[in-house]
């Protein structure tokens, strides 16, 4: 009873607001004022500094890190101690990963824009980036420490199976507006979408601290975070946003590091890694070179070819009614409709989430429907979210639906168009996504929903522009006869 109560006291005793140790919220908001109460309370504390100290928390003291970025103790300011317990403790959980044995990952944040980001490689690559501007030398060890590392050592330790199971996987927060356990959706990898997603960010942030103007100074690290995560886009079309900012991560990173050579690069990191920790000679093992070039195509497939999708548990799906049908892959068709209802494009996931469980509510309860009818819906806010996904029959295209996917756009495009970024999306990487998976033949016919069922759908204006896309065909005549 004692000992309890004597617990309980010393947990309430460190235990302030959002910076509760014990229970605090895992999204980057409460990340971002952890870091900014640190830079309150240590004024001249300077970016890198901040950081250094940051890893220093987290323990991170490998010797690949070590031999890039120097010990974390090794700064000339003299502060001993730069953070109370409270926000010593918020650090240690917030930054160090590790996947319980119950499949919960740790380490990652929520974002604003509904992905999840490992936090410990998006410093790293901040924390190069600073280092090169300081010292005026090319940012050493970017891509080793976001990306390779992880993405090297998780294909060489799931050789033996199929390269699509040596990365990921994504998971499910128990509650997106409070979250705190991250449960992960299948077996992890060395290389989750959430190491994979802070990598690309510390990449990305990092370049860019790394290629400030001379005259430039970096600013303060939440000012930064901030900047990158917590755009506000106020109807603009993301392909005309030209910050950097985190729904156009995956196109940000392969324009960063597409024209690397990555296959090289991850095998060299690892003979460092090797090096370094003296490990057994494995380089001489012929499957590594083969597990690393599999394993960056389907890296490239995976992260950069296909769209970024926000699983049914992003949004708050309701369960399916029923059981779901399979399809019978890869289908011939595609076609594509507009939401109409709900009218107006979705720019953040806040609200993308809403039209999302709105249609899925209508469909269900109004059209007596197992589920949303859709396959895929299409944001305005750099995302595409899950509807019934890629192996479930859908009711989208009467009489159809067997034999294609049902991809909306959200909004209604009778006389507009949706975003360019949106309708890359879909054009661009969706379709080629679903094609290099097996999903979609690679002869697939694209129509818009009106050619089939007598509907306005898509719209005038999305559907003239569709008549433009390569795969679309007009209705062949004995189906419009039908
Ligand atoms: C630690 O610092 C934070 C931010 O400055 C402050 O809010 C908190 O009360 C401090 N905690 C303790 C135990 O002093
Ligand atoms: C510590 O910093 C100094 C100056 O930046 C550098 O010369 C030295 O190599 C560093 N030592 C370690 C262990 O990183
Ligand atoms: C999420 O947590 C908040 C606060 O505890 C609660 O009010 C809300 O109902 C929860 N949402 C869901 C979907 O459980
Ligand atoms: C859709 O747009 C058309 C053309 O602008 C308009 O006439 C129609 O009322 C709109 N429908 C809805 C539901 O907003
Ligand atoms: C597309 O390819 C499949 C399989 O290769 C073939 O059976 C089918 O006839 C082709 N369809 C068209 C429309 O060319």
């Amino acid at each position: 009873m004692t000992t309890v109560v004597l617990w309980l006291f010393i947990v309430a005793g460190t235990c302030y607001g959002v910076l509760c140790s014990e229970d605090h919220l895992r999204d980057m908001d409460s990340f971002i004022s952890a870091v900014e109460q640190a830079e309150e309370s240590n004024p001249d504390l300077s970016p890198l500094a901040l950081v250094r100290r940051l890893r220093r928390t987290a323990g991170h003291e490998d010797p690949l890190t070590l031999h890039f970025l120097g010990a974390s103790n090794n700064i000339s300011h003299t502060h001993t101690s730069v953070f109370n317990t409270t926000l010593f403790g918020f650090f240690d959980k917030a930054i160090h990963h590790f996947v319980t044995d119950r499949g919960e990952e740790r380490g990652v944040v929520l974002t604003q824009d509904g992905t999840t980001v490992a936090i410990a490689p998006m410093l790293l690559g901040i924390e190069v980036g600073l280092k090169a501007k300081l010292e005026g030398t090319p940012p050493l060890g970017m891509f080793p420490l976001t990306l390779a590392k992880n993405l090297g050592l998780s294909f060489l330790s799931l050789q033996d199976f199929p390269p699509a199971q040596r990365l990921g996987p994504d998971g499910c927060w128990d509650n997106v507006t409070h979250p705190r356990v991250f449960k992960l959706s299948r077996v992890p990898t060395l290389a989750t979408d959430a190491l994979v997603n802070g990598g690309m960010d510390g990449s990305i942030l990092g370049m860019d601290l790394a290629t400030l103007a001379p005259s430039e100074q970096p600013g303060k690290l939440s000012k930064v975070l901030k900047g990158y995560y917590n755009h506000v886009l106020e109807g603009q079309d993301l392909g005309v946003v030209s910050s950097h900012i985190s729904p156009k991560r995956r196109e940000i990173a392969q324009a960063l590091l597409g024209t690397l050579d990555t296959q090289r690069q991850v095998m060299e990191t690892l003979y460092l890694v090797w090096r370094l920790e003296n490990t057994q000679w494995i380089a001489k093992d012929t499957g590594v070179e083969k597990a690393v070039r599999d394993g960056m195509l389907e890296f490239v497939h995976r992260y950069w070819d296909c769209p970024p999708i926000i699983p049914r548990c992003q949004w708050g799906a309701a369960p399916y009614r029923g059981s779901p049908f399979p399809l019978a892959l890869p289908l011939p068709f595609l076609y594509i409709h507009h939401t109409y209802e709900p009218n107006r494009p979705c720019h953040s996931f806040r609200q993308c989430s809403r039209s999302m469980r709105a249609m899925q509510h209508f469909h269900q309860e109004d059209r007596g429907w197992a589920d949303i009818g859709y396959s895929f819906v299409v944001g305005s806010d750099g995302y595409i979210y899950e509807g019934r996904g890629w192996h479930h029959l859908g009711t989208h295209t009467r009489g159809q639906n067997s034999y294609g996917y049902g991809v909306a756009f959200i909004g209604n495009y009778s006389s507009s168009l949706p975003s360019r970024h949106a309708l890359d999306l879909v054009r661009q990487h969706l379709a080629k996504c679903a094609v290099d998976a097996g999903r979609l033949q690679a002869n697939f016919t694209l129509h818009g929903h009106r050619q089939l069922v007598d509907t306005s759908c898509p719209g005038d204006a999305l559907y003239s522009e569709i008549r433009g896309w390569e795969h679309f065909k007009e209705t062949s005549s004995w189906k419009k006869d039908q």
